[in-house]
Order: structure tokens, then C-alpha cells, then sequence
């Protein structure tokens, strides 16, 4: 149930540190960065970090990156891949969830403002616990299940039309921008399964050889898990994979109706 109240330690002092670019560095951008280490007992704090982007690569990751090796070791971030394919370096950059991997430092001003995704309790600085959400994707059970037995000589094979109906729900990548952009998944996230556990949902909802599709949509049919959505559209908006997460959450919704005629 929402809770309107924050939670401890969520208010943001304002006394944050200011790393100074070195004297005689030019075009130098602002990256003003939320710091919380719930070790240290005090609240959150914005630090600033000036830094010549030419000290480092063109992403925002690199300038993280530059920043923890250069500047300052505490900073703490998830990345991996830093090819926008791992998830893990999905983070708030100007107000909009996104990867820091593929977001250009030349599409950002001069200042750019560095968050964890919005509305998740945060494990340190800009890295957010996905306990839930994780378990939220294991709830709609993200595998095949069959009951025939699979023939002998060879996979359960699907036409091209079919394979191509799953391949765009699934290259979701599990970054969480989707949910965490979604008011519905702020203020009910422990019961409203958001966009990105509901897209993995219909990817196999849809898949042709899967034959559990009727306790599938049954484990969705639920006034939160599912219909907690609003089409508000923002997780669509934000996806970095271009995945529509919204549309396919109205397809499960169209099912549901259909399998009642
Ligand atoms: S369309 Fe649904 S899931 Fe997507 S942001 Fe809106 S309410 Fe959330
Ligand atoms: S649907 Fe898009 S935004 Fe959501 S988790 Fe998957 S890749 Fe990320
Ligand atoms: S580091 Fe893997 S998606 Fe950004």
C-alpha cells in the first residue's frame, strides 16, 4: 500500500562536497551527483565533480568512470557491459531514466544531474535495490513450460512469424527504467507488478510453444498485479531498447477479456 511518508534519511542536505576541476582546464561540465551511504548515518547529499569531458570518453558512464578513477573512489555505480546491453548502468541523468552507458555527455548541458532510478530504496550513491523487482520478474516464471513431451530428434521449433512476435518483448534487457518511471509501480510496487516484470509476462504468454499461457494470464488476473496499470505511457517513453512495454501490457489485458467470450 503507498506509503506517503519518506522514509528516514531521504532528505537531501545540502552541503554536498565540491571536487574542483584543475586550474586551466577548459569546457569543463558540472556533474552534480546524489551520495548516500546508509553506513555513515547522515542523510543524502549532492556532490559536484567538474570535469574537462575530454579527460574521458563521450558517455556519461565515462565520465563516471573518470570520475571514481581520477576524482574520487567512494562514488559507487553498477555497470558492466558499457554497451547498453548488461541493464546494470540504468540510472536518472537529467530527470529521465536511462542508461549512462548510451547517453551522450553532447545531448546533456554543461550540467548534468545524476540520481539512482527514482523511487527504490538505494544500496549506496547511485545504486538502487532491485531485490523486488527481481523478484517481481521470477513471479511471472520467465521460462518455457510445456506438458507434451518434446520430440525426440530435434527443439520445439516455432514458424518465423511466431519467433517474430517474441523478439522485440524479448530483448528487454532488465535495466528497471520502465518501472521505476511508472506512478502506478511508485506508489504500489509491492503489489503492482510494473512494465518490465508484465513485458517478460506476455513474451511468454505469446510464445507459441509455451503451454502454461492459461495459468499465466490466471496468476495475472488480479486488481494490482496487472490492472494497477493506467496506460500512463511513461514506461513505453523511457525504454532504451525501444520496447513497448505499455502495449504489451493492454495485449494481456485484451486477452483476458477474450478468454471470458
Ligand atoms: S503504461 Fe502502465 S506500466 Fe506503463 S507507465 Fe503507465 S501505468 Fe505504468
Ligand atoms: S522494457 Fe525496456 S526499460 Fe523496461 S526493463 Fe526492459 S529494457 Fe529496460
Ligand atoms: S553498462 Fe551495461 S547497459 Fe550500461
Amino acid at each position: 500500500m503507498a506509503d506517503f511518508r519518506l522514509p528516514p534519511n531521504s532528505r537531501i542536505n545540502r552541503n554536498g562536497r565540491v571536487h574542483k576541476a584543475p586550474p586551466g582546464a577548459r569546457n569543463v561540465r558540472t556533474f552534480r551527483v546524489y551520495r548516500f551511504d546508509p553506513d555513515s548515518g547522515e542523510g543524502p547529499r549532492i556532490d559536484s565533480y567538474e570535469l574537462d569531458p575530454k579527460s574521458c570518453g563521450p558517455m556519461v558512464l565515462d565520465a563516471l568512470i573518470q570520475i571514481k578513477s581520477a576524482v574520487d573512489a567512494t562514488l559507487t555505480f553498477r555497470r558492466s557491459c558499457r554497451e547498453g546491453i548488461c541493464g546494470s548502468c540504468a540510472m536518472n541523468i537529467n530527470g529521465v531514466n536511462r542508461l549512462a552507458c548510451t547517453t551522450a555527455m553532447a545531448d546533456l548541458g554543461n550540467e548534468i544531474k545524476i540520481y539512482p532510478l527514482p523511487h527504490m530504496p538505494v544500496v549506496k550513491d547511485l545504486v538502487p535495490d532491485l531485490t523486488n523487482f527481481y523478484a517481481q520478474y521470477a513471479s511471472v516464471r520467465p521460462w518455457l513450460q510445456t506438458r507434451t513431451p518434446a520430440p525426440p530428434d530435434r527443439e520445439r521449433l516455432q514458424s518465423k512469424e511466431d519467433q517474430e512476435k517474441i523478439d522485440r518483448p524479448a530483448a528487454c534487457i532488465l535495466c528497471a527504467c520502465c518501472s521505476t518511471a511508472c506512478p502506478s509501480y511508485w506508489w504500489n510496487s509491492d503489489r503492482f507488478l510494473g512494465p518490465a516484470a508484465l513485458l517478460a509476462a506476455y513474451r511468454w504468454i505469446i510464445d507459441s510453444r509455451d503451454e502454461a499461457t492459461g495459468e499465466r494470464l490466471d496468476q495475472l488476473e488480479d486488481p494490482f498485479r496487472l490492472y494497477r496499470c493506467h496506460t500512463i505511457m511513461n514506461c513505453t517513453d523511457v525504454c532504451p531498447k525501444d520496447l513497448n512495454p505499455a502495449r504489451a501490457i493492454a495485449e494481456i489485458k485484451k486477452k483476458m477479456v477474450e478468454r471470458q467470450h
